[in-house]
């Protein structure tokens, strides 16, 4: 019994063995460490083939795979708790499941039908149950994934596509309170281009500018639009929030930034406990201004992997460094623990986002 349902998929020889032999290692961090099981769904002839659950490792590719030259690759990140010891549950999962698709569509991948991804993520997320972390902001982090693998370098869509659930046990993605590089030169995403879509070239684009940061003394990029490069977008990996006159604020989703499910649970969950949340455009200088008023107090970034991440500081290249709290507002600490609450079991889940394995 593997507390999976039978739906026609295969268990690769030596998954139990290599199941029954992992240790969960004291230090996580965040993803560095591999559960032993994950999932890979081939789709070829216009058709998905069944599953296979697999020990984790090494995966045969040819180099002519499309994937490899033109980065036909989407992905998502997503969440299983299992903290004191109660039921695991995953957070949203059927979001991630319509994000990958749109994702998908935008790079012209087939579709993942429900049952291949309910299969891959809930699969895996069982058969890694005994290596879901226990302590608060600690989880096992499920990454699905999708690629073209057809070997042909004539551009076109790949005919032949896998998907894949791997698990990472994991710490949250950044300790403590953030630093961030205000990016006034490069952009992360074009108008009409990828960057509401999670597609791992967005994510390539960003690491230029990241290694600047860390040479700088910051920690991450704060984007701006690529048009008039003067209202924020995000950080790559992260949605933004600021606390403005006491009210919640977040960049619109123009088109190209990211649909965080975590940005959509933090809406939600604000204005459930009274406070006013606005979608608008926030031009960087003003919020600059408003900070050195004190019209600003707080500002967040959040997403699956960050969960909920004071920022401490916003500066330019030059070094100009304008300061918020050192570890965060009372607004920021607030939300942080009642999502936590929900997702770790504490709190009741009055939105119905757990979903039982
Ligand atoms: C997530 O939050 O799940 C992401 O995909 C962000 C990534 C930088 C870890």
């Amino acid at each position: 019994d593997h507390g999976i349902q039978d739906t026609g998929f295969q268990l690769q020889d030596g998954l139990d063995e290599a199941i029954a032999a992992f240790c969960l290692p004291e230090v996580l961090g965040f993803g560095s460490v591999f559960g032993p099981a994950m999932f890979r769904a081939d789709y070829r002839d216009g058709q998905w083939l069944p599953g296979e659950f697999q020990r984790y490792g090494p995966i045969a590719l040819e180099p002519g795979a499309k994937v490899l030259h033109y980065a036909q690759e989407v992905f998502e990140g997503l969440k299983a708790y299992r903290v004191d010891g109660r039921e695991a549950a995953l957070f949203r999962p059927e979001m991630n499941w319509r994000r990958l698709n749109s994702s998908a569509a935008r790079l012209c991948l087939p579709a993942v039908p429900e049952s291949v991804y309910v299969d891959g993520v809930f699969g895996v997320t069982a058969l890694n149950e005994a290596f879901i972390p226990g302590a608060s902001g600690e989880s096992l982090y499920l990454r699905p994934f999708l690629f073209g693998t057809e070997s042909n370098l004539g551009m076109g869509v790949a005919r032949e596509v896998s998907f894949m659930v791997i698990a990472s046990p994991s710490q949250a993605y950044h300790p403590g309170s953030m630093s961030l590089l205000i990016e006034r030169g490069e952009s992360r995403v074009a108008g009409g281009g990828i960057g509401a879509a999670k597609v791992g070239g967005n994510y390539a684009c960003a690491l230029q500018s990241a290694a600047r940061c860390a040479e700088l003394g910051y920690d991450l990029t704060l984007w701006l639009d690529p048009v008039k490069r003067r209202d924020i977008e995000e950080l790559s990996g992260m949605n933004f929030f600021a606390v403005v006159d006491g009210r919640l604020l977040t960049p619109t989703l123009t088109g190209s930034i990211l649909a965080g499910i975590t940005r959509d649970s933090v809406i939600q969950l604000a204005r459930s406990r009274g406070l006013e949340v606005e979608e608008t455009s926030i031009a960087v200088d003003e919020l600059l201004e408003w900070i050195a008023q004190g019209r600003c107090s707080e500002c967040f970034a959040c997403g699956t992997a960050a969960i909920i991440a004071p920022i401490r500081e916003l500066g330019e290249a030059d070094g100009r460094r304008c300061q918020l709290p050192p570890e965060g507002g009372a607004i920021t600490a607030s939300l942080r623990q009642a999502l936590l609450d929900i997702q770790e079991g504490r709190a009741e889940d009055t939105f119905g986002w757990m979903a039982a394995i």
